[in-house]
């Protein structure tokens, strides 16, 4: 399996590529930088590297980069500035596209525009294939799916603790940050009118303070399931930090996490699902390591999109992979995931 990695030069793109390799796929290295990608192919011991170089303007040398590859996996953020050329270079090389971004309004424009251009090239375009994306999405489905009655809410809560951030990630985040919360309401995606709250993190007695935030969830949930609401929430701590960035802080920020503060990082991405009578259900997902496991997901997800197939379009991770499946996958990968009933409320 021929996998591209637009970004590769990066972070989260040499993580990609070595969790390519590891699984025995062949990574075809694209970006702008000859000589970063070739850094990133000689770490990760590939001794005959596919190094493709096509900039963002140049949709043609893009899609000429993937057209020998089965799928494309862009790491290359902040999504909002880089990522559309190369989801129209995807499509125009009929490739199926994944990405890594966080970002909400990228997510909603590419998964609303893009669909018709996809089903056209017959190609499955997969969004935010990232620790809170793909878990928050698939532990929702299951979530909701253990409801007696039709649901009337969804809550996701990406409870990541602070620390362990990428620059890229700040840079990201700097973005986003600066615009209103957005959450689906009604049937209708509005501006967020809940203020911070708590959820009860498994594992801890104590609630935790969360913030509304518009992760992804709150854009590819309302897409499988017939819900009226669906809120995304960070832990208050992780929110305040990411919202202290601007575009000049994030560039004083390394450009990754070392090894350690990565070891002892953790993520968990929960889900509270209410349905019309008070029953509720939740379910969660989590790991160590969030970009380690970000690889781990956006590779799993391309593998499965290639070997597996799925309809063409743009889709969410519940629409694209079954969620059992996926989420018993990463549990063998030293992930864990779980769903319970809580309470009648
Ligand atoms: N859970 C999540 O939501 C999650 C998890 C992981 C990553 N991410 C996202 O993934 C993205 C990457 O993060 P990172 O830490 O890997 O960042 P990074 O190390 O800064 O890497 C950015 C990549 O984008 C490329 N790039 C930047 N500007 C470009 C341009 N004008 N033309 C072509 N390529 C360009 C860079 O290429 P050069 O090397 O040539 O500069 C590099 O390969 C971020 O948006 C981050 O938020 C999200």
């Amino acid at each position: 399996m021929r996998i591209a990695v637009h970004g590769a030069s990066g972070f989260t793109g040499s993580l990609v590529v070595t969790e390519l390799v590891r699984r025995g796929f062949t990574p075809v290295l694209v970006g702008r930088d000859e000589t970063r990608l070739r850094a990133v192919a000689a770490r990760a011991a590939i001794l005959d590297p596919q190094i493709r170089v096509a900039r963002l303007d140049d949709i043609d040398a893009l899609a000429a980069a993937f057209a020998d590859t089965d799928a494309v996996i862009n790491t290359a953020g902040p999504f909002t500035r880089w990522g559309e050329p190369v989801v129209r270079a995807a499509i125009a090389a009929g490739r199926h596209y994944l990405d890594t971004t966080g970002e909400p309004a990228y997510l909603q424009h590419i998964l609303t525009t893009y669909d018709e251009p996809a089903k056209a090239a017959g190609i499955a375009v997969v969004p935010a294939v990232t620790d809170d994306g793909v878990p928050g999405d698939l532990i929702a489905a299951l979530t909701a799916a253990r409801l007696e009655a039709p649901p009337a809410q969804i809550v996701i809560a990406d409870l990541r603790r602070p620390g362990a951030a990428s620059r890229g990630t700040a840079r990201s985040m700097a973005a986003i940050m600066v615009d209103e919360q957005i959450e689906y309401r009604d049937r209708a995606w509005v501006s967020v009118h809940e203020s911070d709250t708590t959820v009860h993190e498994p594992g801890e007695a104590t609630p935790v303070a969360v913030s509304p935030l518009a992760l992804p969830g709150v854009y590819t949930i309302p897409r499988h399931l017939d819900v009226p609401v669906v809120r995304g929430v960070m832990r208050t701590e992780v929110g305040v930090l990411f919202a202290a960035l601007n575009a000049e802080v994030a560039e004083t920020l390394p450009e990754a996490p070392d090894a350690a503060e990565r070891a002892a990082s953790r993520w968990c991405m929960l889900a509270e699902a209410t349905d019309v009578n008070g029953a509720r259900v939740r379910g969660w997902a989590g790991g160590v390591d969030a970009y380690a496991s970000t690889a781990v997901i956006a590779v799993e997800a391309a593998r499965r999109l290639v070997a597996e197939g799925a309809p063409a379009g743009t889709l969410a991770p519940a629409q694209a992979f079954d969620a059992a499946s996926f989420l018993t996958y990463l549990a063998g990968t030293g992930m864990t995931w779980q769903v319970e009933e809580v309470a009648t409320v």
